[in-house]
């Protein structure tokens, strides 16, 4: 994998860039649609990339792991055989999806996390290495350190011994990977996660220790998981002065569109969230002129299209009244549609602050950009 930077903002630390991987470019900032299970829920291939133009999706460990299980990826020639994707993928080390698990009966300590799948309650163990061979066997063009995110709040001495242990996976994970090798002929390449919960010392701590490793790229963690934005923005400040300017820098989980052009004024280059394709089967849409709730009284008879905004298929098409109808109906037509839509506005969303980015423009263009996209219609 390898990163070029084209342009820097003058006014903010935003840059535009290019990551190439052995299946095809990303140009950044980008967002990446998740697709947990190995599909990006309601959404086709087809549409994915000629409609929305994703142009790299995410996929999660722990979830292929349980289900469809890793033989029949390995049997499918890998994930982007197995679901028809031929663009970059990413997957999630599960460090995340078991932090989602507490209360459960999860069991975290040094050698590894214990946990029970939420499919049939059966018991499972991930170590830093075990997650290498399982990011190898699906083929993700960028696999993801296993870390422990911690959550908010969160006790000072917590934090500490949490990040300190992520810390110590780390090793393992680059230990492994290091000795191992891609399975399907391309290659493959693995993110460190800095964490640090909302403490500055923390923060600095872990973005040095991380930025030690001189992993291809970076990503940062642990955020998005109930503190006000502030911090978050604090945060992501503090931790991307440390880590290389010349590796792209991933903001884990993140997350409203506000928080994604604020996340680009501070120097990160991809996000990953599920609130587009989430909120979108709940029928709350992102337009260019703001939020909707698709299900309110008020669009009821509404002719308009989705958002005239967007060049494209989905948001042209269909009226606000129809589709208003479709989810309150529960047809499933209308979680497809608005799922399309979500991310049709997202990927939109960072071209135009790719655009911007190239122009010298984007800081004044996002500072006027947040304050629209906060509107609810
Ligand atoms: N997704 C959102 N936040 C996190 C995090 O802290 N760790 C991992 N592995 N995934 C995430």
């Amino acid at each position: 994998m390898t990163f070029d930077i084209q342009t820097t903002d003058p006014n903010s630390k935003a840059r535009a860039g290019v990551i190439t991987t052995d299946h095809g470019q990303i140009q950044t900032p980008i967002f990446m649609p998740v697709g947990t299970a190995g599909s990006v829920k309601a959404v086709h291939q087809r549409e994915l990339k000629e409609d929305i133009k994703a142009q790299i999706i995410l996929g999660n460990t722990y979830h292929l792991y349980l289900r469809p299980t890793l033989d029949i990826i390995e049997k499918a020639g890998g994930l982007h055989k197995f679901n028809g994707w031929d663009k970059p993928i990413l997957t999630d080390s599960g460090g995340y999806q078991v932090y989602s698990l507490a209360g459960t009966g999860r069991k975290i300590k040094e050698e590894g996390v214990t946990f029970k799948s939420h499919i049939d309650g059966s018991t499972h163990f991930f170590t830093p290495e075990g997650v290498m061979d399982i990011q190898r066997t699906i083929g993700a063009d960028i696999m993801m350190a296993f870390d422990e995110c911690t959550p908010y709040p969160c006790e000072y001495g917590y934090a500490r011994e949490s990040m300190e242990m992520t810390h110590r996976w780390l090793k393992r994970c680059c230990d492994h990977f290091d000795k191992t090798e891609p399975k399907y002929g391309y290659s493959q390449t693995l993110f460190p996660i800095v964490q640090g919960s909302v403490y500055k010392d923390l923060r600095v701590k872990s973005a040095e220790v991380i930025a030690s490793f001189e992993r291809e790229g970076n990503a940062i963690g642990g955020l998005s998981v109930g503190e006000p934005a502030e911090m978050m923005y604090e945060m992501t400040d503090m931790v991307t002065d440390i880590l290389p300017k010349d590796k792209p820098r991933y903001l884990m989980g993140v997350g409203t569109p506000a928080n994604i052009l604020e996340g680009i004024a501070l120097g990160i280059d991809m996000f990953d969230c599920v609130m587009p394709t989430r909120n979108a089967r709940n029928g709350m849409l992102f337009t260019t002129e703001g939020t909707i709730n698709m299900k309110n009284e008020k669009w009821k008879d509404d002719f308009s299209p989705l958002d005239s905004g967007l060049n494209s298929y989905a948001s042209n098409f269909y009226t606000k009244a129809y589709v208003r109808h479709l989810l309150k109906a529960d047809e499933m037509l209308g979680a497809m549609i608005c799922s399309v839509h979500n991310l049709t506005f997202y990927l939109w969303l960072v071209g135009q602050a790719r655009e911007q980015i190239i122009a010298g423009t984007f800081k004044t263009w996002k500072d006027s950009m947040v304050v629209k996209l906060m509107q609810r219609l």
